[in-house]
């Protein structure tokens, strides 16, 4: 089969048919958590999924899926994709024994600065065509590397012409050119840099890591976004433990990223609330980090999602079936865990009821595997099994 994204026409009543094996995400319609409906079909009008049944339902147009799997479009809740410049280097120094301490953040402040907005769009198309042919059908971008009212208020248009799901990131790191003012910085951040920000925005996010925000640093921001009208994300406990998991608990954070290290207390309160714990598998890989113990968050009765943190430092991959393979052979997660975390899991963390599932009501965004199920993804890890794509190609904002 070849690669061929489909974008979905108005009134165009499409059935994709003769399925081998569909994920639904829906227990009510199949087997399992997963959902799973073997001999399936599934119909898609107006973009939206209108039923779900055995093969042979009629459409305006058919795709044979020849027995194959087809699952929900993965939904990447997490991804920098605004970005100029290339730091391989750093990956290769980090490779040879490097430390990843997030310093390189300003590497790519100054680039993105110093390019022109057509060539950070065309940048970010090139990055959003390889994820869609990848399978990912619903994605989050957040600012981040221009640190700066202008290039932050900039990242966040360019990125809002291509997804609803836009994160307001001027808490990345501290700017050279506030070096040993952070509480400066954090009131720029506050007040002008969120005016110009918010209204391309639909999230703020902030990195509460040492080295980065402390966690009165990132609750100033949090509370600030809060009270221009965004949704509340955070980074946290990617490279030690520390107070991010908490805070964004505390603040009632739809999600909290990375959470490499986790204690019982972060685990409880996780366990205990509305948070989503977003794992990103590849830039433990990226940065020779341990991987997160999902294993223990899981049992404990924690939400999880899995995301690509698509950027150019901890992880240059928007390989979600890799992430997949990740966390089946690092993170000890079972491969209906996995997949239930890039669709379904993807979709809580981003509070969207919408995606991440193919049942009655919910956006019609499938893919298509070259397998014969969804196993494949972690058994077959490195190979391109998506085969198709049917979601919309440059238009991520299906609500
Ligand atoms: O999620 N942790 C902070 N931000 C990114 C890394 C950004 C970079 O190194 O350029 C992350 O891993």
């Amino acid at each position: 089969m070849t690669v061929d994204p489909t974008p979905l026409d108005e009134g165009r009543a499409l059935v994709i048919d003769n399925i081998g094996s569909l994920i639904t995400n829906d227990p009510t319609l199949g087997r399992g958590p997963l959902g799973i409906v073997e001999h399936a079909s599934v119909v898609i009008v107006d973009g939206r999924v209108e039923s779900v049944g055995h093969a042979g339902a009629i459409a305006d147009e058919r795709i044979d899926a020849e027995g194959v799997c087809v699952l929900p479009g993965f939904v990447d809740s997490h991804t920098h994709l605004v970005f100029a410049g290339d730091r391989a280097a750093e990956f290769t120094a980090r490779m040879a024994g490097e430390p990843y301490d997030g310093g390189g953040i300003r590497v790519t402040t100054d680039a993105t600065r110093a390019a022109t907005t057509v060539e950070l769009d065309r940048l970010l198309r090139r990055r959003l065509d390889e994820a869609h042919r990848a399978g990912t059908t619903t994605i989050e971008i957040k600012s981040g590397y221009g640190l700066n009212v202008d290039d932050e208020r900039r990242s966040l248009e360019i990125a809002r012409d291509h997804t609803g799901e836009t994160t307001f990131l001027g808490a990345h790191l501290l700017p050279a050119e506030y070096a040993g003012r952070p509480d400066d910085y954090v009131d720029l951040v506050c007040n002008e840099m969120l005016d110009q920000a918010a209204p391309h925005a639909a999230w703020v996010d902030a990195f509460c890591e040492t080295g980065a925000f402390d966690a009165d640093q990132c609750r100033a921001v949090l509370d600030a976004g809060r009270a221009a009208g965004l949704g509340l994300r955070l980074h946290g406990n990617q490279l030690g433990h520390g107070p991010g998991v908490q805070l964004a608990v505390e603040c009632g954070c739809a999600s909290v990223d990375h959470c490499t290290y986790l204690t019982d207390a972060d685990i409880e309160a996780l366990a205990a609330s509305d948070t989503v714990a977003t794992f990103l598998p590849a830039a433990d890989f990226s940065t020779r980090q341990p991987y997160p113990d999902a294993r223990r968050a899981i049992d404990a009765g924690v939400r999880v999602a899995i995301a690509s943190n698509c950027n150019p430092g901890s992880s240059y991959t928007t390989s979600i079936s890799f992430c997949i393979a990740l966390a089946v052979r690092d993170m000890h997660m079972t491969i209906d865990e996995a997949v239930q975390a890039v669709t379904l899991g993807g979709a809580r963390a981003l509070r969207r009821a919408d995606v991440g599932r193919l049942a009655p009501g919910a956006a019609g965004h499938a893919v298509i595997l070259d397998a014969p199920t969804h196993h494949h993804l972690a058994y077959r890890p490195g190979v391109p099994l998506i085969s198709r794509t049917i979601g919309p190609l440059g238009d991520y904002s299906v609500r």
